[in-house]
Formats: structure tokens, sequence, C-alpha cells
């Protein structure tokens, strides 16, 4: 028991100091292709120390008023895989939470195993990051290595860039918001509400 949390604290400090390198503060930017969708991203309360990646200018029940664009950083690490262009280094999305002290904050992937969506949230630290990275356009993308359309699967294609984000009425933690969303696989998410978008970062 005590070597399992010792081991988890070593853990959490060795993941706590991987993405040490930090870049300029960017907003990200979400936009439909139709057009019905041009707004940025904000970070909105859904729990303690805890942010949805909302759209700024939603009205939902939890966010009837627009609010400030975050601003975010990307987190790389020296021991990180090298880059594979066009997509840039790997690293982690962060933000940090203004509170006294202010808390370094970086998103994970919520996942729920009934529906084909997850959820990012922005939360404390770093122990469970989505790796996340930027292509040379500017465009937010998830690298993937293995082909689980091929028959048997299989890691032989090299990464690629996955763009499968939405924006979609989300429900997480009893927050109702207008957040970002990945969609799980290549089909449609289950979730009616869901947009495809683009999420560009724009340096401030
Ligand atoms: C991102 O990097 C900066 C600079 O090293 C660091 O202060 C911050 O804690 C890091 N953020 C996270 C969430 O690890
Ligand atoms: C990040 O960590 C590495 C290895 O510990 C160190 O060499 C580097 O100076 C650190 N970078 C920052 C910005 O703290
Ligand atoms: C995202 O951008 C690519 C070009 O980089 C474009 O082909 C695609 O249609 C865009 N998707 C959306 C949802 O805007
Ligand atoms: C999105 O809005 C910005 C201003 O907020 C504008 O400059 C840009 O042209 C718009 N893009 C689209 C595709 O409508
Ligand atoms: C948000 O939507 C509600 C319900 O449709 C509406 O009453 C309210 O005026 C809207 N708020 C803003 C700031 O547009």
């Amino acid at each position: 028991m005590k070597i399992a949390s010792l081991i988890l604290s070593l853990i959490a400090a060795t993941s706590a100091q991987y993405y040490n390198e930090t870049s300029a503060p960017f907003k990200l930017v979400v936009t439909s292709k139709d057009g019905s969708i041009n707004d940025t991203l904000s970070a909105c309360h859904t729990g303690a120390a805890l942010e949805s990646l909302c759209l700024s200018r939603s009205n939902t029940t939890s966010k009837p008023n627009p609010s400030n664009p975050a601003s975010f950083h990307f987190n790389t690490s020296v021991y990180a895989q090298p880059p594979s262009p066009p997509l840039g280094p790997s690293g982690i999305l962060t933000w940090i939470l203004p509170s006294i002290p202010p808390i370094p904050s970086s998103v994970f992937f919520n996942y729920d195993p009934t529906t084909n969506i997850a959820v990012p949230i922005l939360g404390p630290g770093s122990e469970s990051p989505q790796i996340l990275t930027f292509d040379n356009l500017g465009k937010l993308a998830v690298q993937g290595y293995i082909d689980w359309s091929a028959n048997p699967p299989n890691g032989n294609g090299g990464p690629k860039a996955y763009y499968r984000w939405y924006a979609c009425q989300t429900y997480y933690a009893g927050y109702q918001y207008e957040t970002l969303a990945w969609g799980l696989g290549p089909g449609k998410p289950e979730n009616p509400t869901c947009v495809e978008v683009n999420v560009t970062r724009v340096f401030v």
C-alpha cells in the first residue's frame, strides 16, 4: 500500500515535470465549415478546479452570458518524440487557473463509455493529460499510430493526425455548456447537437 502510493506520487512528480517547456499564450478559435460557428474557447467552471472548454459566445443553462476567451499555452518536453511534419511537437494544452496561488492546469479527455464523444476538461497539474499537437496551419490535432480500420489492426503506417473535433451541448458534473468535444472513431456523434469544427491556435 505504502509502496503503491509512493510509486503513484513518483509518477505524479515525474509527469508533472515532463511537459515543462511552455509556449507563448494563444487563443483557440473554433470554426465550422458552414460558418455558423466562429467563436473562441473559454474556461467554464465545472467543479472544484475543473473547467470545460466552452464556446465563448454560447448561451446555455450554466452560462447565459458571453465569456472572455481563455489564454492557453502549449507545454512540450525535450524528451518527447521528435515531431513528424507537417505536425509540430506533441505536448499538452495548458492554462493557469487564476487563484491564490495560481494553479497550472492541463486538458484531459473525460470518457463516458455509453457514448461516442469524449469531453476535454481542464484539471490541476498534468497527471493524465491528453497528448495533442498542432499542424503547420496551427490546427489542433490528436496523433494516432494504429490503423484500427485495417484487418487486423496494425501500427505500420506511422503517426497520422486526426481532427475529430465537434462543438456540442455537453453535460458534465451537472453543468450544461456548449463545449469542445472529441469524436471517438470516424462516425458521427450520437449527440444530436454536435457540429464538426476545426480548432486553430491564434497567438495573442
Ligand atoms: C507548463 O510549463 C510551465 C513552464 O515550465 C510550468 O510552470 C507549468 O507548471 C506547466 N503546466 C503544467 C500544467 O504542467
Ligand atoms: C525541463 O526539464 C529538463 C529536464 O529536467 C531541463 O533540462 C529543462 O531545463 C527544463 N525546462 C524548463 C523550462 O524548466
Ligand atoms: C478544417 O480545415 C480543413 C483544411 O485544413 C478543411 O479541409 C476542413 O473542411 C475544415 N473542417 C471544418 C469542420 O471546418
Ligand atoms: C470569424 O470572425 C472573425 C472576427 O471575430 C473574422 O475576422 C473572420 O473572418 C470570421 N471567419 C469566418 C470564417 O467567418
Ligand atoms: C440567453 O438565452 C435565454 C433563453 O433563450 C434568453 O432569455 C437570454 O436573453 C439569452 N441571453 C443573452 C445574453 O443573449
